[in-house]
């Protein structure tokens, strides 16, 4: 063991000094044996703890435990650890806390549609809350992979395509969990996931190979996890998947040149669910050893669920393959969060300390965040809101309507359905002594192929004044290896639109999904279309405030909606290709004349079956008023490098109601040394207007945040030419241009 080594590591200025004193002991009195145990994380989610536990826990040889959520035996397994083992160590005892606890927030990719920093960070706050209780003080949040695959099961925990807004709110989440001080209690660790390119996955498949060259890698995929390690996230989990060859969990070059050299990142990295294990079947190590030696080289700190540490890194050190430095950094970082977190002088739970989980403050936040992350499609004729007064019938089908569970989402672990508020009983309290309802569930799930209930509910509709329909996909058709190829509305939804929009009777579609879905067909059927995602414990108040106009949409897309599966990535951020699309150079196959001879004259980047437009873009997302964008200002029209442009606009609710608007301000780079995206969010802000009202809206963009990866991988702004544009979505804004010159 290197003394001066450890004191190096030990004196890092990241340290506290009081760490630094209280930690060099510990890790000049460990064996090998427990220091790799530090690094071993144990699933723990077992009846009772298993007499392998217990003895591994005593014997030091285990650093955290996973999925353990009885607060009695996590106090137990606590009590294992820092009485009966020799150093007395504390557990760390981590959790997907993904949307909520107890109480479910909306989906991450409902949060995001948000595009509200302050409500991610409450949600994540009070699930941090409601997880202390039960003794969980690790994280395995938030997921910041850039998500541009519909298909991908997992878009549903992401935040989105684009990486500022993944940026901003990953960081406000990290901020919630942690709180102030990693010690106070109700504060618990964070994890940044999954590291790096896990959403670029083929085919949107999870798990599946991921080609991203180190340019797009930089300038799309790791500005979020750059984000969170500024913002202090206690550790990094390295993805499942292939990295242009070389698997995230033995990716040296990730884990080691990126995050701790060129980051000077100093928490840990904990590897996903059997990972290290994995790299063997990639066929990237021959055989668990070698996958113990891939991982720890590369810099993986703690491996999740599999041993190969704990069996073969004694033998690597003995080998010399492995040197005692680098399980001393890993020790050293890992014992460092305990002390963090206070878990040395106070190991043990009272829940008695911390709020009750599921209290009315909960709920009210997240009903809160459930108005703000639902967005509004359609809204014909401002059939929304609706007038309880001027209904006297109101029909309100489809199987998630009133369904407790299906409402919230994937990774609810600790969600109790119980809980959960729905559509059909909120809208019921609604109307309660004001028109009827019906409810017909139509489909026994999202799933269904059977119409036979489909006769009542088109009754049911015909007799009535509207009809709501609750539609979309129920919980387990997204989330971790929960991908699809085709991402309709599952099932024979349609039909049963069809069959009711041929009663003609109004009909207000509310969807609640994991992911966009390609819903362009329904589109002329229905009148309204609410997107809530899967919005959680308290759906069903939140989305019937919307629709009777207690409150008003104001959420925007996180991510671009296709036409169609076959369009798929498709995002607001591409780039602009030589043969870009135009109107003028989009040809609809139908109308290609027969045997035309084939030329490139006027070819475009198009598809022939599908326009080359989204469904509904980026940043989208309608109100019950309007808001009029006017007299956009630039405080230069030429600015130096290292100087910032202050942007000003004049924002006026116009209707005649309140609203809340999402100003989002875009630019393009028209040259640089790598072509740069036709449109890049740099900024945004949530402004509440009251009807008539105006208010000027600025924005501080300083040339650094125009910075990207040029064609050398290297960080720089550069002189040009920049488009701007102000506005309430990805395609419309007020226009204007700046030139950078160097300073
Ligand atoms: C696998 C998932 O990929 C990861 O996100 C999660 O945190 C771990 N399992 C632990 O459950």
């Amino acid at each position: 063991m290197s003394l001066n080594f450890q004191n190096e590591a030990l004196s890092d200025s990241s340290f506290h000094s009081k760490t630094s004193g209280m930690l060099i002991p510990i890790l000049e009195s460990m064996t090998v044996e427990e220091k790799i145990g530090q690094m071993s994380q144990f699933f723990g989610h077992t009846e009772h703890i298993s007499e392998h536990l217990a003895f591994s826990i005593r014997q030091g040889r285990v650093g955290s435990i996973l999925n353990e959520v009885r607060l009695d035996t996590v106090n137990e397994l606590q009590r294992l650890a820092v009485e009966e083992s020799r150093l007395g160590i504390p557990l760390l005892i981590g959790r997907d806390v993904i949307h909520g606890f107890n109480t479910i927030f909306p989906i991450p990719l409902g949060q995001a549609a948000s595009w509200c920093p302050e409500t991610v960070k409450q949600c994540a706050h009070i699930s941090a809350l409601e997880a202390s209780t039960a003794g969980v003080n690790w994280t395995f949040a938030p997921m910041i992979d850039i998500s541009r695959d519909p298909r991908w099961g997992r878009i549903a925990e992401s935040l989105g395509e684009d990486p500022y807004l993944c940026s901003v709110l990953g960081v406000a989440m990290v901020e919630g969990f942690q709180g102030d001080e990693l010690h106070k209690n109700g504060s618990i660790a964070s994890c940044a996931k999954h590291f790096a390119g896990y959403g670029a996955g083929e085919s949107g498949r999870d798990y599946s190979t991921t080609n991203i060259p180190e340019n797009e890698l930089r300038n799309v995929y790791l500005p979020p996890f750059k984000a969170a390690a500024d913002a202090g996230v206690a550790t990094f989990m390295s993805a499942f998947s292939d990295l242009n060859g070389v698997p995230a969990s033995g990716n040296k070059w990730l884990m080691t040149d990126i995050l701790r050299q060129e980051w000077d990142y100093k928490g840990f990295v904990v590897s996903d669910w059997e990972s290290i294990q994995q790299l063997t079947t990639h066929g990237f190590s021959k055989d668990n050893k070698d996958a113990a030696y891939e991982a720890a080289n590369a810099g993986i700190d703690m491996e999740m669920v599999s041993s190969t540490y704990l069996d073969h890194l004694p033998e690597l050190l003995t080998e010399g393959r492995i040197d005692i430095k680098q399980i001393d950094i890993a020790v050293t970082k890992i014992l460092q969060l305990k002390w963090q977190l206070g878990l040395f002088e106070s190991p043990y739970t009272d829940a008695s300390l911390l709020p009750m989980p599921v209290n009315s403050h909960h709920l009210q936040i997240a009903k809160d965040a459930a108005i703000k992350s639902c967005v509004l499609l359609k809204n014909d004729k401002n059939i929304l809101p609706l007038s309880p007064d001027r209904l006297s019938s109101v029909a309100i089908i489809g199987p998630l309507a009133d369904d407790p569970y299906e409402q919230l989402g994937t990774w609810i672990f600790d969600g109790d359905s119980q809980h959960s508020q729905t559509c059909l009983t909120a809208i019921e309290h609604e109307l309660l002594g004001k028109a009827r309802t019906h409810h017909v569930k139509a489909m026994q799930t999202s799933r269904s192929h059977d119409h036979s209930d489909f006769k009542q509910a088109v009754e049911t509709a015909m007799a009535a004044d509207i009809a709501i329909l609750i539609l979309g996909e129920e919980s387990i058709l997204s989330g971790e290896a929960h991908c699809r190829a085709e991402i309709g509305l599952p099932g024979c939804q349609e039909q049963l639109i069809d069959a009711i929009a041929q009663t003609g009777t109004p009909i207000v579609l509310v969807i609640m999904a994991g992911r966009p879905l390609t819903i362009e067909t329904v589109l002329p059927k229905v009148a309204a279309v609410l997107y809530a995602w899967h919005p959680g414990t308290m759906g069903g108040p939140a989305i019937s405030d919307l629709l009777f106009g207690k409150a008003s949409p104001s959420g925007k897309l996180p991510v671009t909606f296709p036409r169609k599966v076959g369009q798929v990535p498709i995002y607001y951020a591409q780039k602009h290709s030589g043969k870009p699309a135009t109107e003028a150079a989009f040809i609809h196959m139908d109308d290609i004349p027969v045997h035309s001879p084939q030329t490139s004259l006027g070819m475009a980047a198009t598809h022939l079956d599908t326009h080359f437009s989204p469904l509904f873009p980026f940043g989208f997302g309608l109100s019950y008023t309007q808001f009029s964008y006017q007299n956009l200002q630039l405080s230069h029209k030429i600015l130096h490098l290292g100087e910032t442009l202050i942007i000003g606009v004049l924002l006026t609710n116009t209707g005649d109601t309140y609203g809340e608007e999402i100003a989002q301000l875009y630019i393009r780079d028209l040259v640089g040394s790598v072509t740069r995206p036709v449109k890049e969010l740099k900024d945004f802000k949530r402004v509440k207007l009251a009807a008539g009202k105006s208010e000027w809206v600025t924005f501080e963009l300083s040339t650094d945040k125009l910075a990207f990866y040029d064609r050398h991988n290297q960080l720089v702004t550069e002189a040009g030419q920049f488009q701007l544009w102000l506005g309430g979505c990805s395609q419309t804004g007020l226009l204007d241009e700046f030139e950078i010159i160097d300073a």
